[in-house]
């Protein structure tokens, strides 16, 4: 017996995006709202520095807005970002009313306000946060909202394996009509017809083999938006955090940016600070210059990591400022009131995604996709510290004022058929799954990481060529499992990376290549966009161009 569950409104992912836009949607239709490990198994949940927003009176929306596109090197497309910045008051507000507690400090005056930190790129201190656990927060608050509304349902443990579309069924249109689910707690397949499907799945930093993410970052909501049809952009810029704890244990945990916002100093072994060969800037440039800095002097000195030292300030400010960071650096026997911390960068930030228009919208009729997922235009070629939880409740609010209209007029969903099972049999290997896996982290990390060439990524071409035929001839013949899920996305979120860095024939923001080492000041900046053999057109405007 196949378990069906109808809802209105099936949003795949319960991190900061999903569950803003649940919560939004909650009062005028039933949401389903899918996690494929625990509720809070997401990034968001280990988001540290906070949300950026101009709040200060000081601040300004333009200067919001020229930071991000000074970071994203002429690739933001200007309407995303204004509308994402005029929207952050919003956002903030609506995150204190869902119950966020952000840290507040007394002003000379008495009066009470909330305190902003800062983080590279920006020209401003302009990050509302809680503490350095900042995700926490937000993921408990609206966890807690969630739970406890009647028109929501949560399901933990469900890993959609893929869409279900009208030309899978081989029906007229390009709509998106639910999703099949394996549920991980009893190894069934169920079946979630929905009149609209949002993809709030989160990114793809777990196809490197160090990354600062959760282990469910493997890219499913865009593997499973391209294989329905839908165009990807900008996959080659993905973000390395320059600052991950270095310790053989510590899992890539994060050292938060704010930690260089609140005076902290990159050094060498012998002491010395180094950003200054590279930026006038220093330690507060954009990301992708601090990590390529960083690389650089790893490579150039032979050493494996460099220091993050924040031991100047007193010890009282650090432990208040970064209660979580001090307290995890402290099971790893590091002291950070005391000592520089041992810091590489890792995988963090997926930059491209799934097209989207300013409400959410894909090029599939009824499927929307936000958050990390979605490519929105707002990153360009580096996303800015602390614009992305930022884009994950713009984006949300947007896309549930757009699925209101339109769930008015949304035709009954058909009856769906079963997943089939018919042709597929236990596997006999399960050591393809983790053999595989770890050759793809590896190969991504060598070869298409922080420095790239040409060379490199044809290397990295023909293994994941050889990869993606070994997991389809896998997948054909043996019972759908999560890691087997994980597996097949991660492989063609590899190709989609490497294809669209062999098409990018310049170095600029994330992506840096020895072959082109230059900005092409020659071509107007471009997005890459790529199309799936697939693609049935689009209603969504022309997206190719940058527009700073
Ligand atoms: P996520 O929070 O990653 O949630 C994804 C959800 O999708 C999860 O619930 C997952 O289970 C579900 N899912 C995925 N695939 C499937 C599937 N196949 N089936 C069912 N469910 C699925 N950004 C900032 O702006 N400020 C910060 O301070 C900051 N700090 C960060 C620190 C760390 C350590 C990390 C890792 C990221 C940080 N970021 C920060 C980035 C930011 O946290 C993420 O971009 C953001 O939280 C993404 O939210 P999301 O809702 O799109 O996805
Ligand atoms: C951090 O706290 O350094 C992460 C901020 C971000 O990724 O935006």
């Amino acid at each position: 017996m196949v378990n069906t569950i109808p809802t209105d409104v099936l949003v795949i992912g319960c991190g900061a995006a999903g569950l803003s836009l649940a919560l939004r949607l909650a009062e005028v239709a039933t949401v389903t709202a899918l996690a494929k490990g625990t509720l809070e198994e997401g990034s968001t949940y280990y988001a540290q520095g906070g949300i950026s927003a101009v709040v200060d009176a000081e601040d300004s929306l333009e200067s919001h807005i020229q930071d991000t596109l000074i970071a994203g090197a002429g690739l933001c497309h200007l309407d995303s970002v204004r509308f994402t910045v005029e929207n952050a008051r919003e956002a903030i507000e609506w995150l204190i009313h869902q119950g966020v507690m952000f840290t507040t400090e007394a002003r000379a005056d008495g009066s009470i306000d909330y305190h902003l930190t800062r983080e590279g790129g920006h020209s401003h201190r302009r990050v509302v946060h809680a503490a350095d656990a900042t995700g926490r927060a937000i993921q408990t608050s609206l966890e807690e909202r969630a739970k406890a509304h009647p028109n929501i349902t949560l399901h933990d443990h469900h890993s959609v394996i893929d869409l279900i579309t009208t030309r899978k069924l081989g029906m007229a249109g390009n709509r998106c009509l639910g999703a099949y689910v394996l549920n991980r707690l009893t190894g069934q397949v169920e079946v979630f017809p929905a009149r609209c499907v949002v993809l709030a799945s989160g990114g793809a930093s777990r196809v490197y083999l160090y990354s600062s993410n959760p282990d469910g970052s493997t890219g499913d909501g865009i593997a499973m938006a391209w294989r329905a049809g839908c165009r990807v952009a900008n996959m080659e810029f993905m973000q390395f955090h320059p600052t991950c704890l270095y310790h053989p244990q510590a899992k890539s945990f994060l050292i938060t940016e704010a930690v260089r916002g609140e005076g902290g100093y990159l050094l060498l072994p012998n002491g010395s600070r180094f950003m200054e060969d590279f930026d006038q800037r220093l330690e507060l440039a954009p990301r992708d210059v601090v990590a390529r800095a960083i690389d650089h002097e790893m490579k150039r000195l032979g050493i494996s990591c460099v220091y993050l030292d924040i031991s100047h300030k007193p010890a009282d400010f650090i432990r208040s400022h970064f209660p979580t960071v001090h307290a995890k650096c402290l099971e790893y026997g590091f002291d950070m009131t005391q000592e520089p911390l041992p810091v590489v960068p890792a995988a963090h930030y997926t930059c491209g995604g799934i097209v989207t228009d300013l409400s959410g919208r894909t090029d599939m009729e009824n499927l929307y996709a936000i958050g990390e997922a979605a490519f929105t235009g707002l990153h360009g070629a580096n996303r800015m510290a602390s614009n992305s939880l930022l884009e994950c409740l713009v984006f949300a609010h947007s896309a549930s004022e757009d699925i209101k209209v339109r769930l008015a007029r949304v035709e009954a969903v058909p009856v769906l058929p079963a997943w089939d099972e018919s042709r597929v049999i236990d596997s006999d290997e399960e050591v393809v799954v983790t053999h595989n896996w770890h050759e793809l982290r590896r190969f991504m990390w060598d070869y298409v990481g922080i420095v790239r060439s040409n060379k490199r990524l044809r290397r990295a071409k023909s293994r994941v060529d050889l990869l993606l035929r070994e997991i389809e001839e896998y997948y054909g013949h043996f019972r759908i499992s999560a890691d087997l899920i994980e597996l097949r996305n991660l492989a063609l979120v590899a190709d989609l990376i490497v294809r669209s860095a062999m098409l990018r024939r310049e170095s600029r923001g994330l992506h840096y290549t020895l072959d082109y080492p230059e900005l092409d000041a020659l071509s107007p900046p471009r997005d890459t966009v790529l199309v799936p053999g697939n693609y049935a057109g689009s209603d969504l405007p022309p997206v190719s161009w940058g527009d700073a």
